[in-house]
């Protein structure tokens, strides 16, 4: 599943169970390209719904007319479940036109009126405008009686109304429980990347960038909430009350929001003075002090790491009963599935904290890499995910070291490097145009890789290079939009421009013209060197051939499941060239040694004699190393003599890159193996980890293909290896961050083993909770392995689908969802499955991780499969064809498939989807990951058969 989905969105999912200052003028943001309004030649006109000819035919919205200022008025009525709402758009024409075309989705428009800057001097009434309205598009044009003239400004009025919608987009209703039983109704916004046209009619495209002013009315027992902090209340007759917001900062559509609601808050004041307040549902608010704590730590970070103040006064996090996504952005009003935002101490782990502690750091990055300056279009999504992810690391490294995230890093880039070896991978910037194609970039690609190559750019230019240069992008950009080039011009001297020295970025001295000159030149550097990790996809292998004192170094495209040897290999490696900024230590010294890679071959000389080379130093750089001849023998005797002359990070990366290159057929898997036979004498959490999460891998192949024999030589491998540090393990909350995800990680296994001692204990403590009548606290950490073993006896399962019901954390919720998801019996996954389609006890928002965690259970891997199958248009219902929850249930119940008969299955049931006109790129890397396991299998199962007689 892993290889469709961002690892950290897929982590909310599966949390259940494993786990600019220049203000420039916003007409340069405008090429004279796109001014070309001239609908001549263009094709034929679409239809508007009345029958009448709909004036524009593109998706993209014409440039003539722009938007400056939103005045927009909202009452939602959370009884009634529908809005009427009002705006008035100022608008200035930039080329004389007779119709104005914005996004309008699923909206009723009552009355638009237009008014010239005169009519509105003069007070003179709006002139009636005619609607006309195509929905395949997603547009309505206004047409004008006589032709707006060019440079002049309008304001458009409309009134429209529409019904809360029911999904997770746009203006929606969530609900939730409080303590008592009573089901409370709230309404809230969620837009990106274009749903904002589905709350009201706007321009909605991240360009087109306004001041938005909003009143929202409301009953007094809510609270109303906006991006910008409340200037008044107005009491209305009958009660009503109406909330009046400062006017925005100047933002793109999708990140407007407003909510409606009960919640209760707390707040604190971050150094620069902006209050911070977390908001909850009532009976959750204790659960919100963690966050709050976070938030204003992680604010005064970015406040100063980014030299830029936040521009807001306020910043609310609210936690959303229902919410599709894991968090969402919105400029001061960042909104978050409960599960990222809340922590329970009594049930959150310390994967829990983790995340939570990620998606508020990932989110506050967004205000400057996202709000401040946006990309110019949804292709280069990258420059806000890649940028939000990477920046996690950076601030979560300094505001919580304890939490010891680095290594985590590494696992980030290696998750999306499973993906991105596969052919149907894409390029970090990748065209896109539809709807669908939109929500497609939201992916592991984008967000993952993204901040990979983010992270191997600054080792290449040294943290304090790196640092200046998104500083001054994000100075030079605020407010306004980027692209990809505008990033990497932002890594050199920019004092030849004029508005350059703004980012405190120039030097004064004598040195200046030489000092320009380098700059430029390591720019051109920067700029080529990033357009081959951008603009092309797929991630490079590096090999190397030692002589003697000589390195040959090669590169070429790796390519998971294709072998050298195979006919098509030749052709997927054509024009494929990156420039990698590969480093490398020797036995010799500590140096780290760099060298540019930018031709197929290169030939490097050591200095001095060696024993061994390790190329990819802290695996900092995105490529994978082969190392051929005696290359892997000689590290293999180099773990087992003293692993420790290696640095943590790169045993972490020899042991991925072994198994990497098993699959890309370059290495046996009995060396692979026997690689990981040094990791008994390991120190280093992360790294045994890692061994660990291959050989579970296999085991999970095995045991899905009935493969007895090797899933039993394997049990008793991972038992009788382990023995020792599973032995250590106690059932309690203490040690380090790592040692208390070793500690998870390796019971879970234990009891999933079954295990008799840990079967036994995990009983024990489930019957004392049982017996507390849910009262008794369980460690945290061991929390979801306590509860899946009880969820195996009926009592047990029926007990924690009531502690389900009746729980206020989401954390333990995910927890007891997971535990009962693992049950053996097909009748309890079938209720489970039938509850979430229900979407009461078990919600929408959590179906698809169910799906996923059903599909993973040995179990109930057809049944979910089947049940998708049969039930892909009850499906489509609840989510959009292109949303990450349905990526999700497609990859998740069928990419760990690995016979030609399921490969079969599956491609006919996609190919009936796209007769349906349904189509999407999960269709592809699913069938190129099921061929993967396939030849995977055919290759390996006898190794693995034989590695594990002889090694037990
Ligand atoms: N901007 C996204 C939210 C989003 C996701 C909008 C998908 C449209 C489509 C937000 O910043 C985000 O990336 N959220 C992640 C969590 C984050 C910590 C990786 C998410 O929702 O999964
Ligand atoms: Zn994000």
């Amino acid at each position: 599943m892993a290889n469709s989905c961002r690892k950290l969105i897929f982590n909310i999912y599966i949390g259940f169970y494993c786990s600019a200052v220049i203000q420039i003028c916003i007409c340069s943001q405008f090429t004279s390209s796109s001014f070309d309004q001239s609908n001549k030649d263009r094709g034929a006109f679409p239809v508007a719904i009345n029958g009448e000819i709909f004036p524009w035919h593109e998706l993209r919205l014409p440039t003539m007319v722009i938007p400056l200022h939103y005045d927009l008025f909202v009452h939602p009525n959370l009884t009634s479940l529908d809005f009427v709402a009002s705006e008035k758009i100022e608008v200035l024409v930039r080329d004389a036109t007779q119709f104005i075309i914005l996004h309008s989705k699923d909206l009723e428009i009552m009355n638009v009126t237009l008014q010239s800057e005169e009519d509105l001097r003069y007070r003179k009434p709006g002139k009636k405008l005619t609607v006309l309205s195509y929905p395949a598009h997603e547009q309505i044009a206004l047409l004008v009686p006589e032709k707006l003239m060019a440079d002049l400004r309008y304001s458009v009025a409309i009134d429209f109304q529409a019904k809360l919608a029911e999904g997770f987009e746009g203006f929606y209703k969530s609900t939730y429980r409080t303590l008592g039983g009573e089901t409370r109704t709230i309404a809230v916004t969620d837009f990106e990347p274009t749903q904002a046209r589905m709350a009201f009619p706007c321009f909605d495209e991240p360009l087109f960038k306004a001041n938005f002013s909003i009143k929202i009315r409301r009953e007094s027992r809510h609270i109303a909430l906006s991006n910008m902090p409340k200037v008044k209340t107005i009491e209305l007759e009958g009660g009503l009350l109406e909330d009046h917001f400062e006017t925005t900062v100047k933002m793109s559509t999708y990140l407007v929001a407003y909510i409606v609601c009960d919640f209760n808050s707390v707040s604190g004041t971050a150094s620069s003075g902006v209050k911070v307040s977390i908001h909850a549902a009532p009976d959750k608010w204790s659960q919100t002090h963690y966050a709050l704590e976070a938030s204003l730590k992680l604010l005064d970070f970015y406040e100063n790491y980014f030299d830029i103040r936040y521009p807001l006064a306020k910043l609310d996090l609210v936690a959303i009963p229902d919410f599709e996504s894991g968090a969402m952005e919105n400029w001061g009003l960042v909104t978050y599935r409960e599960t990222s935002l809340l922590f329970d101490p009594k049930t959150s782990s310390t994967s829990d904290r983790l995340w939570v502690t990620k998606v508020i750091a990932h989110e506050l990055a967004h205000q400057w890499f996202g709000n401040l300056v946006t990309m110019e279009w949804w292709n280069d999504i990258w420059l806000n995910e890649g940028f939000a992810t990477y920046m996690e690391h950076i601030s979560v490294n300094v505001t919580y070291p304890e939490l010891q995230l680095d290594d985590d890093f590494l696992y980030m880039c290696f998750e999306v490097i499973k993906r991105d070896s596969l052919n149907s991978s894409h390029p970090i910037s990748n065209q896109a145009e539809t709807s669908t194609q939109i929500q497609e970039m939201f992916d592991v690609v984008s967000y993952q890789k993204g901040a990979c190559i983010l992270n191997m750019l600054k080792d290449f230019l040294s943290e304090e290079k790196f640092k200046k240069g998104i500083i001054h992008y994000l100075k030079k950009f605020s407010y306004r939009n980027a692209k990809n080039d505008d990033l990497w011009s932002s890594f050199s001297n920019d004092c030849l421009e004029s508005d350059s020295t703004s980012g405190g970025f120039c030097y004064s001295d004598s040195k200046t013209t030489s000092n320009t000159l380098t700059f430029l030149r390591e720019n051109m550097e920067v700029k080529q060197m990033m357009a081959t990790w951008t603009l092309q996809k797929g991630i490079p292998l590096v090999v190397v051939n030692r002589e003697g004192n000589s390195l040959r170094l090669q590169q070429e495209r790796f390519l998971n499941g294709v072998f050298k040897e195979d006919p098509e290999w030749g052709a997927l490696q054509e024009r494929y060239l990156w420039h990698i900024p590969v480093t490398y230590s020797t036995s010799s010294s500590n140096a780290i040694h760099r060298h540019v890679l930018k031709s197929k071959t290169d030939t490097l000389d050591l200095p001095e004699k060696t024993s061994w080379v390790k190329f990819n130093v802290d695996s900092n750089g995105y490529y994978i190393v082969h190392y051929e001849g005696h290359g892997w023998d000689q590290l293999i005797t180099l773990l087992n003599q003293n692993h420790t002359f290696l640095r943590p990070k790169d045993r972490i990366s020899l042991i991925h890159d072994a198994f990497q290159l098993v699959s890309a057929g370059r290495l046996t898997l009995d060396k692979a193996l026997d690689l990981t036979r040094y990791l008994q004498h390991e120190a280093s959490i992360p790294a045994l980890l890692k061994g660990l999460e291959y050989l579970e891998l296999f085991y999970h192949i095995m045991e899905r293909r009935n493969i007895s024999d090797v899933t039993e030589n394997l049990k008793h491998y991972l038992l009788q290896y382990f023995k020792p540090v599973i032995d250590m393990q106690s059932w309690r909350d203490e040690g380090s961050v790592w040692d208390r995800r070793l500690r998870s990680a390796l019971l879970k296994l234990d009891c999933y083993l079954n295990h008799a001692p840990c079967i036994q204990k995990a009983t024990e403590l489930f019957s004392q909770w049982m017996e507390s009548s849910g009262k008794l606290n369980i460690p945290t950490d061991v929390l979801k392995i306590v509860y899946s073993v009880g969820a195996q006896t009926t009592a047990g399962w029926n007990y924690l689908l009531e502690q389900y019901k009746l729980s206020l954390s989401g954390a333990e919720k995910n927890k007891i969802l997971y535990a009962l998801s693992t049950s053996k019996h097909q009748e309890k996954l079938m209720k489970l499955i039938e509850l979430g389609m229900e979407g009461k006890v078990i919600k929408t928002q959590d179906l698809a991780a169910l799906l996923h965690a059903i599909a993973r259970n040995p179990k109930g891997q057809q049944l979910a499969w089947n049940f998708v199958k049969e039930n892909w248009i009850h499906l489509l219902k609840k989510f959009e064809l292109g949303s990450f929850p349905i990526r999700m249930i497609i990859s998740g119940t069928t990419s760990h498939f690995s016979s030609k008969d399921e490969l079969q299955e599956v491609k006919l049931f996609f190919e009936s989807l796209k007769a349906q006109g349904s189509h999407l790129e999960i269709f592809q890397i699913v069938l190129e990951t099921i061929s993967k396991n396939i030849k995977w299998l055919e290759k390996n199962l006898p190794t693995l058969r034989n590695w594990l007689l002889i090694s037990i």
